[in-house]
């Protein structure tokens, strides 16, 4: 927004001086960047309802209006060209070092936002599936914190499905739990300890399977489900220490993606609600039943799809694009939507944000807006909370299908991070420098990120290792790099760092490229996306490359032109080390 607005005013000034509509005149970035920075194409829009010619139009526009911070120039057919002058942008880079949000406009009205995202689930071991909600949402939660907005975060642990019930189903039948289900056994003493995390990611795996095939097991595990969810001894005890057991993983996972929460709550911390919410949709006769199910209508009229007729006599059908919501099932279980509204009631009982976003797969966004509006319809959630699902799209193999194993399997969370921090390890070593495990992971899990994020979020893209880490291109370890390189700068100077003085074109660009990524913190915003950021940041880091390549900064020989050179190493890395905290990637000091 810096410069934007004060160039947008100045024409607007000078067209309602003119007599012409002010609100219409919008200033963009120059898409000729070798021509100006900035332009406005005020004139060719709106010179024929004037009855002149646009070029006259711009003329009149800019008649007067150059002065020591912008120069403009109408070019034909009707453009309006707009040039910083060195002085001014000089100034604009010094106000960015010295501002303490650099330079990133904060939002008027400071909002709660609460994040919902990483989605673990207890028992089951994270896969490839999961590695993108904690990237997705954790960028997305750190660009409401870099906006001024304050954040809540929390997991949402699934710890309240099938796989809760057939993980203590079959460690009983597999004689884990003996001295639990002993009479008079004492619970609370008694501890899981043979019970490792290596146990459970074998058993669930292969509960899982056997359900599919052995109805009998499948119906015995619903139930232990529902005793776990009714708080029945002693399932309820083995539950909450399998739960414990699971969350240090889980935490230590996360970890590895510089990811973390403010909370760890659960599907099941809804417990306490679960009846009350579905009271809400019975008592105002919102719920009907269904096959013995307890269903919520949330189709709005209208909004039907005509299903394609197959001849001209057939009767016009309609699909409904949103079917009924299931709150209650025939068993009496908890469903999935059931807990997600009852943890809305919860989150606005004891929270109160102005919005709620949900960072998962696509493939949920039926289920969300289910959710959403059964939430409106009974006032659960206020009309004037905003709540958003961002849905993402799918990692995929180099073959364009998802990521799986060569034998076919679901790639787990933990090998694909390990793949990443060996690669990065390699390529380090390949440039002579030490085995470092948290520099390489820093790298490694900085380029998946990067080449993540770098997408537009709803988009499939393709997990491309090489691709990803290369140390030239639109990559993480680029800006890395970039910013190693710039303290290897700094750090051998000897000279003090002064202020910005914009004297070459390469400094130019530069300040200009800052000023795109300030602008890039705004549409992302906007957008819930943070491709835009993750370019943006690309574009000033080689920005700086040319400006390296053409300047000898370190034997300048005019300390203050040298100092001011520094000055316009250091505006630089600032802006990328916050750009790269914004995306959850890590700065490293040496590459
Ligand atoms: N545990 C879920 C899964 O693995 C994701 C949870 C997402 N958040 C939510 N509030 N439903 O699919």
């Amino acid at each position: 927004m810096i410069l934007k607005n004060e160039i947008e005013n100045i024409l607007k000034q000078k067209a309602k001086s003119l007599g012409c509509d002010d609100e219409k005149v919008v200033v963009s970035f120059s898409n000729r960047p070798e021509l100006c920075d900035f332009q406005c194409n005020y004139a060719m829009m709106m010179a024929k309802a004037l009855g002149k010619k646009p070029i006259d139009l711009a003329n009149e526009l800019i008649g007067g209006l150059t002065d020591e911070s912008f120069e403009f120039s109408a070019v034909m057919p009707g453009f309006i060209n707009i040039k910083i002058t060195d002085k001014k942008l000089s100034e604009v880079a010094r106000s960015v070092v010295q501002d303490k949000h650099l330079g990133v406009s904060q939002v008027e009205n400071k909002r709660k936002v609460f994040f919902d995202y990483g989605g673990a689930n207890v028992a089951k071991e994270l896969h490839v599936g999961h590695l993108r909600s904690p990237i997705v949402g954790e960028a997305l939660k750190r660009l409401h914190i870099v906006k001024g907005n304050e954040t809540i975060s929390d997991v949402h642990l699934g710890d309240y499905g099938l796989q809760m019930g057939l993980t203590i189903l079959q460690l009983k039948l597999d004689g884990y739990l003996d001295k639990f289900f002993e009479d008079g056994a004492k619970i609370d003493a008694l501890e899981i300890k043979n019970v490792t995390l290596d146990v459970l990611n074998e058993e669930y795996p292969k509960a899982s399977k056997r359900k599919d095939v052995d109805k009998e097991f499948k119906s015995q595990a619903d139930e232990f489900t529902l005793y776990i969810q009714r708080h029945k001894e002693p399932y309820f005890t083995i539950y909450k220490k399998i739960r414990e057991l699971s969350v240090k993983e889980i935490e230590n996972n996360y970890d590895l993606l510089n990811t973390s929460f403010d909370y760890y709550y659960g599907e099941s911390d809804a417990y306490d609600v679960i009846d009350k919410t579905i009271q809400i949709f019975v008592d105002n006769k919102l719920a009907r039943e269904s096959e013995g199910a307890l269903v919520v209508d949330v189709a709005r009229e209208g909004e039907h799809i005509p299903i394609p007729k197959k001849s001209e006599d057939e009767p016009q059908r309609y699909k409904n694009p949103m079917p009924p919501a299931i709150i209650k099932k025939y068993n009496g279980g908890d469903l999935y939507a059931t807990t997600d509204i009852a943890t809305i009631l919860i989150r606005n009982r004891d929270f109160v944000p102005d919005e709620i976003v949900y960072i998962t797969d696509n493939r949920q966004s039926t289920h969300f807006e289910q959710v959403f509006r059964c939430c409106k319809i009974a006032g659960i959630s206020p009309d004037e909370q905003k709540l958003t699902h961002i849905g993402f799209g799918t990692m995929n193999g180099k073959d364009g299908k998802p990521f799986k194993t060569r034998a076919g399997g679901t790639v787990k969370y933990k090998d694909v991070v390990n793949m990443l921090v060996d690669s990065a390890s390699k390529k380090l070593s390949e440039n002579g420098m030490e085995k470092d495990f948290e520099l390489a992971r820093r790298i490694g899990v900085g380029a998946m990120k990067f080449g993540d994020l770098s997408n537009t979020v709803e988009k499939d893209y393709v997990f491309d290792i090489d691709k990803f880490l290369a140390f030239d291109g639109k990559t993480g370890p680029y800006i890395q790099y970039t910013i190693a390189r710039i303290n290897s700068i700094l750090s051998k100077a000897n000279v003090s760092i002064g202020k910005v003085d914009v004297q070459t074109e390469e400094e130019q660009k530069i300040v200009i490229a800052i000023l795109k990524l300030l602008s890039a913190y705004d549409v992302c915003y906007e957008q819930y996306s943070m491709n835009g950021l993750c370019l943006a940041t690309f574009d000033l880091a080689s920005a700086f490359s040319t400006f390296y390549n053409n300047h000898k900064i370190l034997s300048c020989e005019d300390v203050e032109r040298k100092s001011n050179m520094l000055a316009v190493c250091q505006l630089v890395k600032l802006s990328l080390e916050k750009a790269l905290w914004t995306l959850g990637i890590d700065s490293v000091e040496k590459m």
